[in-house]
């Protein structure tokens, strides 16, 4: 029974993305909040997590991450990625490439 509802919140949770009516490919309708965040992320985080793809870091299109997380990773970095401070992305990009990332990752 346990794992009957697992796997209805594992479909329900695939299927949720897709919206009903509206193109699955083609291009995304940013907010200018994401626009803007999609600017300051071809910028700094682009090279290493090409277009939210795996590159030399994870995927970040794919999978739900909080805003706090992305903050606190690009504020400290982690192994292999740099800490970006204010200097390099200013407080308002950041949380723009949040909203850029949580609209990638709800297009896709
Ligand atoms: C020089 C390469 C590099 C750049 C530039 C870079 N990252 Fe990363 N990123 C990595 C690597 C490598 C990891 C995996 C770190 C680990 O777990 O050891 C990572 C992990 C992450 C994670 C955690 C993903 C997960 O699945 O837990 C987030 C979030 C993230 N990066 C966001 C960003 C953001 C936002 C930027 C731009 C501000 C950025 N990264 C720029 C290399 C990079």
């Amino acid at each position: 029974m346990r794992r009957v509802v697992v796997a209805a919140c594992l479909l329900l949770a695939a299927c949720g993305s897709a919206r009903r009516g509206e193109p699955i490919v083609g291009p995304i309708a940013f907010s200018p909040a994401g626009l803007r965040g999609e600017r300051a992320y071809m910028r700094v985080c682009h090279q290493c997590h090409p277009g939210g793809e795996a590159g030399l870091g994870p995927s970040l299109n794919d999978k739900w991450l909080p805003g706090f997380l992305i903050r606190f990773q690009a504020r400290h970095g982690l192994g292999a990625m740099p800490a970006f401070d204010a200097g390099r992305v200013g407080g308002r990009e950041l949380d723009d490439i949040v909203t850029y990332l949580g609209e990638l990752r709800r297009a896709g």
